[in-house]
């Protein structure tokens, strides 16, 4: 596991869409992994420009996107199908054909999980798999538990989740308490990991991940398992590094 600390939120946008945008003209169709939340909104950002500006190519980029909330249409501005929609596809080449995310629709969610994982093994499986953090340390929304998840599965979300998340909702209460998500072991597949964190809140988590007990109460300590895993930390959630 590398861990880079830089100064600011800015550098580690910068950074994060140098890695993305190398691995896409290092391999033009390359798998992509991507996460939402508010840590990437840079690096799409920084990425969405490189494309406008220099001309990075993503039309033959695959992308299969963490998680889906449960029981949210596309099209609702609260799901991360319109994140994706608003912070990068809708700013560069990519094919519709070529992006997924879990449907939190689906009628039969065990088949919806299978048809993932299917579409992630037809792909030739994900080339660059881009986290976040959470609080309580989770990565897609495999949340603190007794055991490492392993394939995409429905997934209740944790209190402190929902409480993280409300931000971006009227209230709390309307915050979907299940999500889809990729599983642990469809996250250590990928052949590379990248992962983002920012601001003191995620200080512990980042402090547990890299330096803890391997541990299934703190999802992200798994990476230190994995042989290609890049941590870029801003200071203040490298504080107790
Ligand atoms: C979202 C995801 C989550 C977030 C994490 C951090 O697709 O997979 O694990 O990365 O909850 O979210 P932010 O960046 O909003 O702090």
């Amino acid at each position: 596991m590398r861990v880079y600390v830089v100064d600011s939120y800015g550098e580690l946008s910068a950074k994060a869409a140098l890695i993305v945008a190398g691995q896409v003209a290092f391999k033009a169709d390359s798998v992509l992994g991507l996460c939402t939340g508010s840590t990437p909104v840079g690096m799409y950002k920084e990425l969405s420009a490189m494309h406008q500006k220099q001309g990075l190519d993503f039309s033959r980029v695959i992308t299969f996107n963490l998680d889906e909330y449960y029981g949210l249409a596309p099209d609702n501005i609260q799901s991360y199908h319109y994140f994706m929609k608003k912070n990068l596809f809708d700013h560069v080449n990519i094919k519709q054909e070529n992006i997924h995310i879990p449907d939190g629709l689906a009628a039969d969610i065990d088949a919806e999980c299978d048809r993932y994982e299917e579409a992630i093994q037809k792909a030739g499986g994900i080339d660059l798999q881009v986290l976040g953090i959470g609080r309580n340390g989770h990565i897609g929304f495999n949340e603190p538990a007794a055991k490492f998840s392993a394939a995409t599965f429905l997934t209740e979300l944790d209190e402190d989740t929902i409480k993280a998340n409300a931000r971006f909702f009227a209230s709390p209460g309307e915050v979907p308490t299940c999500a889809i998500t990729m599983g642990i072991k469809t996250i250590m597949q990928a052949k590379k990991i990248l992962l983002l964190a920012n601001g003191p809140e995620k200080a512990e988590a980042v402090r547990n991940a890299v330096k803890g007990d391997i541990d299934p109460y703190v999802p992200a300590s798994i990476l230190q398992l994995h042989s290609d895993c890049t941590f870029i930390i801003d200071r203040e959630a490298a504080k107790y590094l």
